[in-house]
């Protein structure tokens, strides 16, 4: 099918979930993908933080391969091996305990609601309700986990929303020890607020959020799925940090594409699901977890978490100069490979420009450049990238 006839049918076709550029992809090889024109770009963006070993990591395609020729699920009535040997090895590699397995960030930031209001009750009785998150945060599109996405503009339109959720501000200490009161069963946050606009938390919010809520009888719970599984140049963001959650939630990145959740705990909260709590038919299953497995072993592999952090401080550095000899006033803000240039009202022009010179790259609420490559990204294809985001920012 050619573009326009694509675009026409779909638009006949597809409910109108999404606002979608012209462009159709249909293969990718590391850093780059090519639209159904043959036309190729340098991917920046990643299917936003999920594809970051690249595409067709040739283990990846193997694992694939061998998982598919042996069987892709089972059920959740049967012990399977790749499953359980990704709770361990995710297990070991942080701070948690027990895992589940489910297929998206919302599916596990909705169990990870459930556990928290399951967690309070069997702890402190049944008024401690309140699920606490940051405005402008993003936690997804099912009902609980849209009603804690801290944006009006996602939850408008669906209410009644579930009830006893509130918002703090990020990096308001004050305010915080306020919101965060007896009643509260959770506290969710990104350590990098990501849909948000890239928006890294302080340090010192990130120390407090976690001696309140250790005071308070609070689960601290990490939303990981942007910030975790390498990309900001340590396996699990927090960890820049040092500041240890109760609950970390993930997804996109962790088995490169192929749909995979997480909600993984320490401490009391791993013990509160008993069997009959919590399920998802798909959750976990072979071919998901054998694909996560390897992700996993390679991102964990010695030197390629610091070549991460040493390739993402070059570009972030290069991108600074780049901005102001373009004359932009704002910052690049971010960790790692999750950066965000603030470029005002021109974004989606410069967006649109370095598409046509073969970058893909995201821009958030019209205004802020996202960055967001592979992890396995080469600096010839950094520099590449630099280059062309110069000329689109001269042209706009
Ligand atoms: C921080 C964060 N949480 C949750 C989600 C929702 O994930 P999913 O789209 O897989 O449901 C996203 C998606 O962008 C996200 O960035």
């Amino acid at each position: 099918m050619d573009i326009a006839t694509l675009m026409e049918t779909g638009e006949q076709c597809l409910m109108r979930t999404n606002a979608r550029l012209p462009l159709a992809l249909c293969r990718g090889e590391g850093s780059w993908v090519w639209d159904t024109d043959g036309k190729r770009y340098l991917d920046f963006v990643t299917g936003l933080a999920v594809t970051s070993l690249g595409h067709a990591h040739p283990e990846l395609v193997r694992v694939i391969r061998e998982q598919a020729g042996l069987m892709l699920h089972s059920s959740n009535l049967y012990w399977n091996e790749p499953q359980v040997r990704l709770a361990r090895a995710l297990t070991e590699h942080s701070f948690a305990e027990r895992a589940f397995f489910c297929n998206s960030g919302a599916e596990a930031n909705e169990g990870a609601i459930k556990l928290a209001r399951k967690h309070a009750k069997q702890h402190y009785g049944s008024h401690k309700t309140k699920i606490i998150s940051l405005r402008g945060s993003f936690h997804g599109r099912t009902l609980a986990a849209l009603t804690a996405t801290g944006q009006e503009k996602y939850r408008r339109g669906f209410e009644p929303l579930p009830a006893d959720f509130a918002y703090a501000e990020r990096d308001d200490v004050a305010a915080l020890e306020e919101i965060l009161d007896e009643n509260t069963a959770a506290f969710f946050l990104e350590p990098v607020l990501g849909e948000g606009g890239v928006f890294p938390l302080s340090k010192e919010f990130m120390l407090a959020a976690r001696n309140i809520c250790t005071k308070k009888g609070i689960l601290l719970v990490f939303d990981e799925i942007q910030t975790g599984m390498g990309r900001s140049g340590y396996l699990f963001a927090h960890e820049t940090y040092g500041v240890t959650p109760d609950v970390m939630t993930l997804a996109k990145a962790l088995a490169n594409g192929i749909p995979v959740g997480a909600l993984l705990a320490g401490g009391s909260a791993a013990e509160t699901f008993a069997p009959g709590d919590h399920a998802s038919t798909f959750g976990g299953n072979l071919l998901a977890a054998a694909v996560a497995n390897r992700v996993v072993e390679i991102m964990t592999e010695e030197g390629f978490l610091p070549a991460v952090r040493a390739k993402s401080a070059w570009f972030a550095a290069e991108l600074g100069k780049l901005a102001r000899a373009a004359g932009i006033d704002g910052e690049v803000r971010g960790l790692g490979f999750m950066l965000g240039l603030p470029v005002g009202e021109r974004g989606a022009r410069v967006t649109e420009s370095c598409r046509r010179r073969g970058l893909l790259l995201n821009c958030i609420g019209g205004e802020t450049l996202r960055f967001l490559p592979p992890l396995t990204v080469s600096e010839t294809e950094l520099a590449a990238a630099l280059d062309i985001l110069a000329q689109a920012l001269a042209e706009a």
